[in-house]
């Protein structure tokens, strides 16, 4: 575990990075946050993920006291200061301390984190992940809020049906998955993704610039019955790049095994985040 976190604004070892149980993320969810991949010291497109982040705030009517220059500068510091060279960088933002246990303080509380965590090994690359369809849809989808509480309370029924995650559906669409945005490949090379309830993935973004140059890419609904005709499913996200998708319930994706359009695109991916670190700055 990185020895140092970032607590609004300061540095401090790990375990002094404190906040007090008066805070409003803790009492009543209210909190946002992004996350980035950190590759050899360099914060992966950082600027993406603090507009993002900076959005999620404005959405949600929480203070941020920082720009993007200012939340970058902060990231640098804490990665120079940890020797942190792969992992993850998590920054969080809640209501603060709440007078009375409801309304936002006037200053919020802002903590950032870097982790280590497992990125999906490349036999599940080869293999594709099973997705457990589920009726849902997120409240104020745009903004990554720190809710999570449908598919962690989910993981017992996800283990028994042997699905990786969720697939969230509503009104007959399908959108998101628990934490990655989900595309289809159709049998004219068109790939589908949807746009309602979900997420405006930084992976999902970069997916379908790169794609546009190889493939007709169109953002629109997805039925339980256009699963039925892909020819190939996948999902995105900052820790899986795209990860094939080779069931959902019972219906089996194309001939059930992973595509070649999803191991293109995280190949893509790849080639991008190697430019970026290239010219990062
Ligand atoms: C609900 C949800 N959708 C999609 C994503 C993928 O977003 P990104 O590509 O920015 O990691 C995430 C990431 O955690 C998420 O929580």
């Amino acid at each position: 575990m990185p020895n140092y976190f970032c607590v609004n604004g300061k540095i401090v070892l790990a375990k002094n990075a404190k906040l007090q149980v008066t805070d409003l993320g803790l009492l009543r969810g209210y909190g946002i946050f992004d996350f980035l991949k950190v590759e050899n010291g360099i914060p992966l497109f950082i600027e993406d993920h603090m507009t993002r982040f900076q959005n999620s705030a404005k959405e949600m009517g929480l203070k941020l006291g920082y720009s993007v220059e200012e939340l970058k500068v902060l990231v640098m510091k804490l990665i120079a200061k940890n020797e942190f060279k792969n992992g993850g960088m998590k920054i969080i933002l809640t209501g603060g301390y709440s007078a009375d246990g409801y309304l936002p303080a006037k200053e919020s509380n802002m903590i950032i984190l870097l982790n280590h965590f497992k990125v999906p090994s490349k036999k599940i690359f080869a293999k594709g992940v099973k997705l457990m369809l589920h009726e849902h849809f997120r409240h104020s989808a745009v903004v990554k809020t720190t809710n999570y509480i449908e598919p962690i309370r989910m993981a017992n029924d996800l283990k028994k049906a042997g699905a990786t995650d969720v697939l969230y559906y509503w009104d007959g669409k399908i959108s998101e998955s628990s934490r990655s945005n989900f595309f289809i490949v159709k049998k004219d090379k068109t790939i589908v993704t949807p746009t309602t309830h979900v997420l405006k993935g930084i992976t999902r973004k970069r997916v379908m610039t790169l794609a546009k140059e190889h493939y007709k890419v169109v953002e629109k609904d997805i039925t339980v019955r256009d699963l039925k005709n892909a020819t190939e499913a996948f999902l995105s996200s900052t820790t899986k790049g795209t990860l094939p998708v080779v069931q959902i319930d019972d219906i089996k994706i194309g001939n059930g095994k992973p595509g070649k359009v999803s191991p293109h695109l995280n190949e893509l991916l790849k080639k991008q985040a190697k430019n970026y670190k290239r010219n990062f700055k």
